[in-house]
């Protein structure tokens, strides 16, 4: 069934679903191809408040920096990127602080969803930058390290970038985050059977400083039913129709809520010693983990929440600079479930 707005809210509030995920050290929910999905799962109907919501979440501050000063996200393309394609990832980024109200607020807003992840401090009580800005960017479109990435490779793509001889990227340890973005023909060790993007930071053996950053990959051609949901269904979820992207590229549209999950980890977990839930900081479960696959009110398990359907059938949940983006909401830890700024409640 299409789960879209204005249909009435449905919830899924198993906890047995949610030790299921909590045993797999991941709460959210993504049609992966080793996970069996319950087609009518996605259509029972309740009335409890899920979200995320559980007591059983320990998300805990493990004493590490959070990003409090301006934060420059610095981006490299890797593979093939129309600008068309570039366009829609610099808006949403370029949104995620907009100040002008006359350019993006439309409510609900990239930088109200952003609100969320201020609401993290470090030791000293300061809280997360407001500020998001784009940085510098760089061109890997011969694929300097191949086709096929691992997660080791993707540090040498972005030594590669930091010391090109031309308009290499800038070193930046205050507040710089190095985004790694793959085009459609490219692959990454991983993906589309356990990721759809990561983060971490690099090593001063390969990178030569430690930096914070991020992978996502642009999903079109490989697994766009799993990493660009609900945008496209993968073929295990018969009866499923996908919803239509807001801005018109399946891969794309799908991206944006995981650039937005990775950069609200990256800010709130830079060096994976800051927030995080579980026992293992080799496996930690952050602040957008808790709530993959959640886009709006009702959200949780398979189900995705109350979304909006625009004139033109485009499905969204919040404003940008000039666009619609759907990107997924994020723990609120003063609340203790997953919040975004199209909440109906
Ligand atoms: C799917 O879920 C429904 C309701 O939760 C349940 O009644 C049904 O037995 C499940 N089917 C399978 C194949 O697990
Ligand atoms: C941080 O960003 C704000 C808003 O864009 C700006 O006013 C301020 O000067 C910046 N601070 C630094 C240290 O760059
Ligand atoms: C800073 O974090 C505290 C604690 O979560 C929160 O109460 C406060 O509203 C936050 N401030 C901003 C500007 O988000």
């Amino acid at each position: 069934m299409q789960r879209r707005s204005p249909a009435p809210p449905l919830h899924k509030p198993t906890l047995l679903l949610f030790f299921f995920f909590l045993t797999r050290l991941s709460a959210a929910w993504r049609p992966w191809p080793n996970q069996k999905t319950n087609v009518s799962d996605l259509q029972f109907t309740g009335s409890k408040k899920y979200e995320g919501s559980s007591e059983f979440v320990k998300l805990r501050y493990h004493m590490g920096p959070v990003l409090t000063s301006n934060i420059t996200v610095h981006i490299i393309w890797y593979g093939t990127w129309p600008s068309s394609q570039k366009k829609i990832i610099r808006e949403f980024i370029n949104s995620i602080s907009a100040t002008n109200h006359r350019q993006s607020e439309k409510y609900p807003s990239v930088s109200d969803w952003w609100k969320t992840v201020q609401l993290y401090t470090d030791q000293t009580g300061s809280n997360i930058s407001r500020t998001v800005r784009l940085g510098e960017e760089k061109n890997d479109r011969f694929l300097s390290h191949g086709k096929t990435l691992t997660r080791l490779s993707i540090q040498s793509v972005i030594k590669s970038a930091i010391t090109a001889k031309t308009k290499p990227l800038p070193v930046q340890s205050k507040g710089g985050l190095y985004l790694l973005l793959t085009g459609e023909d490219v692959y990454v060790q991983d993906f589309c059977q356990n990721v759809c993007g990561f983060h971490y930071f690099t090593f001063p053996a390969i990178v030569g400083f430690t930096l914070p950053y991020a992978w996502v990959g642009n999903s079109a051609k490989l697994c766009p039913g799993i990493c660009a949901y609900p945008f496209a269904v993968p073929e295990y979820m018969p009866g499923v129709t996908p919803v239509k992207s807001p801005n018109g590229e399946v891969g794309v549209d799908g991206m944006i809520s995981v650039i937005g999950h990775e950069i609200a980890e990256l800010a709130s977990n830079p060096l994976v010693n800051a927030w995080y839930a579980g026992g293992d900081p080799s496996f930690p479960v952050e602040i957008a983990d808790l709530c993959e696959g959640i886009y709006g009110t009702g959200g949780g398990g398979s189900y995705t929440g109350q979304m909006m359907n625009d004139a033109d059938g485009a499905t969204y949940n919040m404003h940008g600079i000039r666009r619609r983006f759907l990107v997924q909401w994020i723990w609120n830890n003063v609340v203790n479930y997953c919040t975004g700024p199209n909440a109906l409640d």
